[in-house]
């Protein structure tokens, strides 16, 4: 089988922490390297969260496979503009992995880190690779906008760069018009979007309508149960601020959109990015009117949410202890 090479930048975050689960359990990929970026929590965090992830994920894998290189990177936005680390921890708990750690898991061992920095690992694997790279975007855009700013060849000679991030067609989830990757970092987002490199967005639009009900993680095996720990925080915001039994799974389904880009339906349309200081700073402003150009950006528009659901729990079903 001809492998999918793909690089993970991510902000550990309860669903960046279940979409590396996905890419682990997803024999087409070879997942060359995590890259952490400040989004869900500080920089820091989100690289040692990445670390013990990736070796908890390895140890509970039926089919051990070799575990990628985990990068730390981006704690300075281009655009300096704070996170309200309270109503993330609301989200994805005080340290973002919800009870996962520490709970009844201990955290995993971690091998000696690859001292390498999120961009040098993003630019060496770009030059390396080429078009055969797919890069996964699952936080703040920081980190691919530090590369540009160094290599302004490396993006656009990657594959794809998949995104998840705005909203084309509804509301932002942190502000009216943001959406949290964006809102964290607009003017990153503003310089990956004008780098000319090919980009699918995987927006509000279609990652709200993947939805992982609470029911599927019930009983089970000590991975279930992890999984359970993992979105216990979550899964509780939802429900009160929602009404909804379960979470979205915004990141998972940028991940399956690198394996499987059939799960979405996309159009190519003109996006910018609000980098204004006014109420609707962070927007990604999508040209959706008929006469609109073409766009150099994949915006995704529509989902099958039950083939998507139904093939991210099969994934879950290759790690040990989940029945
Ligand atoms: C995005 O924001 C983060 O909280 C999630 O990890 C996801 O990447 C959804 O808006
Ligand atoms: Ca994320």
């Amino acid at each position: 089988m001809k492998k999918i090479r793909v690089v993970i930048d991510c902000d550990p975050g309860v669903d960046d922490a279940l979409a590396l689960a996905l890419a682990l359990a997803s024999p087409e990929l070879d997942l060359l390297a995590v890259t952490a970026v400040r989004g869900n929590v500080p920089a820091g965090r989100a690289f040692r969260n990445a670390r013990r992830v990736v070796a908890w994920l390895g140890a509970q894998l039926s089919h051990p496979r070799d575990l990628p290189p985990v990068h730390p990177g981006g704690s300075r936005p281009l655009g300096r503009d704070r996170i309200d680390w309270k109503a993330s921890a609301a989200i994805h708990g005080p340290d973002g992995l919800g009870r996962l750690f520490p709970g009844v898991l201990r955290p995993p061992r971690l091998e000696r880190n690859p001292g390498q920095g999120a961009e040098e690992a993003l630019i060496s694997l770009a030059r390396k690779w080429g078009r055969r790279l797919t890069v996964v975007a699952l936080g703040p855009l920081t980190n691919l906008a530090r590369v540009h700013q160094r290599d302004p060849s490396a993006l656009p000679g990657v594959g794809r760069i998949v995104v998840m991030g705005g909203a084309a067609r509804m509301p932002g989830n942190v502000t009216p018009a943001a959406e949290f990757n964006i809102h964290c970092d607009p003017e990153a987002a503003r310089v990956v979007f004008q780098s000319g490199a090919r980009i699918t967005l995987v927006g509000l639009d279609v990652t709200r309508r993947a939805f992982l009900p609470s029911r599927a993680l019930e009983r089970g095996g000590a991975f279930r149960k992890g999984l359970r720990d993992l979105v216990s925080v979550y899964a509780d915001f939802c429900k009160r601020r929602r009404g909804m039994d379960g979470v979205f799974l915004h990141d998972p389904l940028a991940l399956a959109a690198a394996i499987r880009p059939g799960f979405l339906r996309c159009e190519r349309l003109p996006v910018t990015v609000e980098c204004g200081r006014g109420p609707a700073r962070g927007m990604t402003v999508v040209d959706l009117r008929a006469e609109a150009p073409k766009g150099r950006i994949e915006v995704a528009l529509d989902l099958d949410e039950r083939s998507f659901l139904r093939f991210f729990l099969e994934r879950m079903r290759s790690y040990r202890g989940w029945s």
